[in-house]
């Protein structure tokens, strides 16, 4: 079978990753920038998004930092990037952080937080996108749900809805935006080892880790085997996809 790459081309193009600081995040952009991508690099943490662009290839990437929580930055700071660097053929947003709480610790604060990061963001930076001169003539956003979108686990209520609702922010925007020519997708993944999964697997025995290495058929996932599906979904691969999404889960869903 052909490797992605030799499907996938994004010469000319300019790409935007959030979260491009770790995980994901990074190795989407590193994938990226190896299609020929120049890719902006967003997230909050300077020295780790120099780190990234450290391993991306070819020239003329960019980072540009922002806190994606606080969403009346978001519309200002991201017309100011267009400014700067014209069209996006893509915009991969895979910023997110995970509230791990049982129900009865639950507060206000805490699940607004959870929600402005991972469910606000996602709004306004479409918001961003779709404006005249920020996308490219036929151009895509990729959101990073998750399984916990898809089926619940308990102390995970208040992130599986933030990720069941980009599901459903996908679908609406996909109608909304189909004749702009934008196609809006989610990506699901399983658990996949990351600074993310490290943090969660803190919380858990060793028996639990095992138990959850065990749910996937195929393994826990490397960040590269969800950038693959980023990748195929935002390039012109997916030109015929829109509003669904694609769930990379090692077969997590499968039973
Ligand atoms: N790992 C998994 O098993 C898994 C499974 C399913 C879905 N996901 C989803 O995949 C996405 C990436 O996860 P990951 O595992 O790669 O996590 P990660 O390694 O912890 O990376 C999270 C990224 O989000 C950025 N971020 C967090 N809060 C931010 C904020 N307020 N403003 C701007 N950037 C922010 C971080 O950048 P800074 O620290 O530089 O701000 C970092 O680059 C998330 O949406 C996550 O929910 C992960």
């Amino acid at each position: 079978m052909a490797a992605v790459e030799s499907l996938i081309d994004f010469a000319g193009a300019s790409v935007m990753v959030t979260g491009a600081s770790s995980g994901i995040g990074r190795e989407t952009a590193i994938l990226l920038s190896r299609l020929n991508a120049t890719v902006i690099l967003c997230g909050r943490n300077q020295a780790r998004l120099e780190e990234t662009r450290t391993q991306l290839a070819g020239e003329g990437h960019s980072i540009e930092s922002c806190d994606l929580a606080d969403g009346d930055r978001i519309l200002p700071w991201f017309r100011s990037v267009m400014a700067r660097s014209g069209p996006l053929k893509a915009m991969v947003h895979a910023a997110g952080k995970q509230l791990t709480v049982p129900l009865k610790f639950v507060t206000p604060k805490a699940a607004d937080d959870q929600w402005r990061t991972n469910l606000q963001s996602s709004i306004m930076l479409a918001r961003g996108f779709a404006e005249k001169g920020a996308h490219a003539p036929e151009s895509s956003m990729v959101f990073i749900s998750s399984v916990l979108g898809l089926g619940g686990k308990p102390a995970l209520s208040v992130y599986g809805a933030s990720k069941a609702a980009l599901i459903g922010l996908a679908k609406s925007l996909a109608m909304e935006l189909a004749p702009e020519r934008i196609r809006v997708n989610c990506v699901a993944p399983g658990y996949v080892r990351t600074e993310m999964l490290e943090e969660m697997s803190g919380l858990w025995s060793p028996e639990q880790f095992e138990a959850l290495v065990k749910a996937h058929p195929l393994g826990l996932g490397a960040a590269r085997d969800v950038a693959n599906a980023i990748a195929f979904l935002a390039a012109d691969t997916g030109r015929w996809i829109t509003g669904t999404t694609l769930v990379v889960d090692g077969g997590y869903t499968a039973q």
